[in-house]
């Protein structure tokens, strides 16, 4: 039995939060390894539902949880979600989740320089979800993040203090943001610290001494390819690397401890925030999906932009990704619709391109090349085997298996835990 990597496919929301909870049953510990609490993950179990956002999906079932090095963590973020975590009786102690003592901390500051360039960007915004996820990383990549080993030394942490505000003191004069001083933060850092210190430990050390015992390891990936730093749709992304082979920089484990991939795919397209999207459809098709298929987003709560599935786009994913199989989502928010269409590819200026191109200005001029496919009548919502669903619908996701070049491992049907069909264990590949 091997490891399984769990990233998106598209540009997040797929319903990762499901495929994970399933999985997690099946994993020993359940690893966070990018991101941070701009995810928003659901797990529906019975008539509970749980919203996590920055806790590991193992911690609905008791299973040890792990906040990778990998992961921006804002610290009050995390306590509200375990306060609230419990309040729906979930137990979450050192004894189950960790939190890597080299993951870097999201700070105030960080959340009110994310906003401010949004608002001062106009037209020109990425529409983040303002969490300071960006500017976080930043700091981290310019070396002057606080990190959470950095708590418990006093002394150390006044000179981090010092090194972060000369630079953010320059950039919140020149947005007309307050004056944030050295006292401020250390007041800050200090009323958090005893909160989060139980549980920030070496986590690569323990995630290493658990791969060596042979516990199956599940890593967790937020948002989606698409979304990613150097792969995705940029600037229109996120902070940080999406895709899989992030599973292991950003937990602390070698590249072979990642195992299967699996890329969670639904069945039709949605985005939150701006940037291109070939096949976005702006009449009542794209409501109806978006009617149907809930889309509203679980951070933000904005509507999601929604169009039909992009077989190019997906294939790119699989690629870079590096995408095993598939685990295809909402194939139910399609029940009822006459004829479906397809993305196969794309014109740009009048000749066929197959793939997204990296320039703005290109993906911007994609007219989207589409097949029309029969759809069904019959409801696909629950089934629970392949015999329960319309041949229609087969043959929908068998041509989104060619299209894609992987294949459909998993298919989910409903919110509910149990409406999943499983065409192949992904922890025995
Ligand atoms: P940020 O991650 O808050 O900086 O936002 C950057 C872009 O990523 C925006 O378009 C967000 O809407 C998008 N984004 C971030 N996290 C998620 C997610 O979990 N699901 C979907 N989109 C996301």
């Amino acid at each position: 039995m091997g490891n399984v990597t769990v990233i998106g496919g598209q540009w997040g929301d797929e319903g990762k939060g499901k495929v994970i909870d399933w999985l997690a049953n099946r994993a020993d510990v359940v690893v966070r390894f990018q991101g941070g609490n701009n995810a928003g993950h659901t797990i529906v179990v019975g008539d509970k539902t749980y919203k996590l956002s920055l806790l590991p999906s193992g911690v609905v079932q008791g299973k040890l949880s792990v906040i990778g090095n990998g992961v921006v963590v804002d610290p009050w973020s995390l306590m509200d979600e375990i306060d609230r975590a419990r309040s729906q009786g979930l137990e979450v102690s050192p004894d189950i989740l960790i939190l890597a003592d080299n993951a870097t901390l999201i700070l105030p500051l960080h959340r009110d320089l994310d906003q401010a360039r949004e608002a001062r960007a106009g037209a020109g915004k990425i529409g983040t979800t303002g969490r300071g996820i960006g500017p976080a990383y930043e700091d981290k990549v310019g070396r002057r993040a606080i990190r959470f080993a950095d708590l418990a030394d006093r002394e150390a942490l006044e000179t981090k203090i010092e090194r972060l505000l000369a630079h953010h003191g320059a950039l919140r004069l020149g947005l007309g943001l307050p004056e944030v001083t050295p006292a401020m933060v250390m007041d800050q850092i200090l009323e958090i610290a005893p909160r989060v210190s139980p549980y920030v430990k070496p986590a690569w050390r323990i995630l290493g001494q658990a791969i060596r015992d042979g516990r199956r390891v599940l890593f967790e990936g937020a948002q989606a390819t698409l979304l990613d730093v150097d792969h995705g749709t940029y600037p229109y992304v996120t902070s940080s690397n999406t895709v899989a082979g992030q599973a292991a920089a950003g937990a602390g484990v070698g590249p072979q401890a990642g195992g299967y991939v699996l890329g969670i795919v639904k069945a039709y397209t949605t985005r939150v925030g701006e940037g291109p999207f070939p096949t976005e459809l702006h009449d009542e098709v794209g409501q109806r999906l978006g009617e149907r298929g809930h889309e509203f987003g679980t951070v933000t709560g904005r509507p999601r932009r929604c169009g039909w599935f992009d077989a190019a786009l997906v294939r790119q994913s699989i690629m870079v990704g590096g995408i095993q199989g598939v685990v295809l989502t909402k194939l139910d928010v399609l029940d009822g619709f006459k004829t479906l269409k397809i993305c196969t590819g794309y014109t740009l200026r009048g000749e066929p391109v197959d793939y997204l191109p990296a320039g703005l200005r290109d993906q911007a001029g994609l007219e989207p090349v589409y097949e029309e496919i029969e759809g069904w009548s019959d409801t696909t919502a629950g089934a629970r085997s392949w015999k329960d669903l319309p041949a229609a619908a087969v043959k929908y996701v068998r041509r989104i298996e060619e299209l894609i070049g992987a294949p459909v491992v998993l298919l989910s049907t409903s919110p509910q835990r149990d409406d999943t069909i499983m065409m192949r264990d992904p922890f025995q590949d």
